[in-house]
């Protein structure tokens, strides 16, 4: 299968996870689009969407599904998206699609989160994947040169700003052995919007996409 076909697998098999007629949090990327799209097929439908981009509210709103801002709602059962990275214990980078802050946003309102991926997304540590951050533009310098302390290389990415109006940095050679405690630490530094660390709003489910079907590992 290819990696698109492994997308559209556990894309579809998420909605084992969706609560008919409740609403549900809905991430962004490629994976999620294939949900979306398995959404708007469910015999009963949502009552609607929490969505974490422009993107995918587009794509919500063009199949059909009601979309709610976040603040319209004290609660979700579910949150559906993907990652680019997932490591042993749910721990994920996030913000490959620039998205990571409504992203972690949608994620904090719900009460489960439920990883899709294809298999090349499972790591033993995080990091080879440059992990996104962003940063208020007045702090870019500043924040680079913290990660340089930690061993990191942080580039800005070129002609990208955020639903929020602000740039990234993807930050290359960073080893992160201990998610929760960086994820901590990098949210202190003046400056920074969001942290692609998703270790406190971590995973409590992956579907993840393998040849041999869909694997479903629970933390
Ligand atoms: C969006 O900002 C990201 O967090 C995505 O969830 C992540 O990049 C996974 O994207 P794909 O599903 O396109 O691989």
């Amino acid at each position: 299968m290819t990696q698109d076909e492994l997308k559209a697998l556990v894309g579809r098999a998420a909605l084992e996870h969706v609560i008919p007629g409740a609403i549900v949090g809905v991430g962004t990327g490629s994976t999620v689009n294939h949900f979306i799209d398995a959404l708007a097929t469910m015999k009963v439908p949502v009552a609607g969407a929490v969505s974490s981009s422009r993107a995918s509210t587009e794509r919500l709103v063009a199949r059909g599904i009601r979309v709610l801002e976040a603040g319209e709602v004290e609660r979700l059962p579910v949150y559906v998206d993907g990652a680019d990275e997932i490591d042993p214990r749910g721990h994920m980078i996030k913000g490959g699609g620039a998205a990571l802050t409504r992203e972690k946003i949608v994620a904090d309102l719900a009460e489960r989160f439920v990883c899709i991926a294809d298999a090349s997304k499972r790591v033993e540590v995080l990091g080879r994947f440059p992990l996104p951050v962003e940063v208020i533009a007045m702090a870019l310098p500043q924040v680079t040169r913290r990660f340089a302390r930690l061993g990191g290389e942080a580039v800005q990415r070129a002609g990208v700003l955020t639903d929020n109006g602000h740039p990234l940095l993807d930050v290359r050679g960073l080893a992160i052995t201990d998610p929760l405690a960086l994820e901590t630490e990098i949210n202190q530094w003046p400056g920074v919007v969001t942290v692609g660390i998703f270790a406190r709003h971590r995973a409590q489910i992956c579907l993840l996409g393998t040849a041999e079907g869909v694997l479903t590992l629970r933390y």
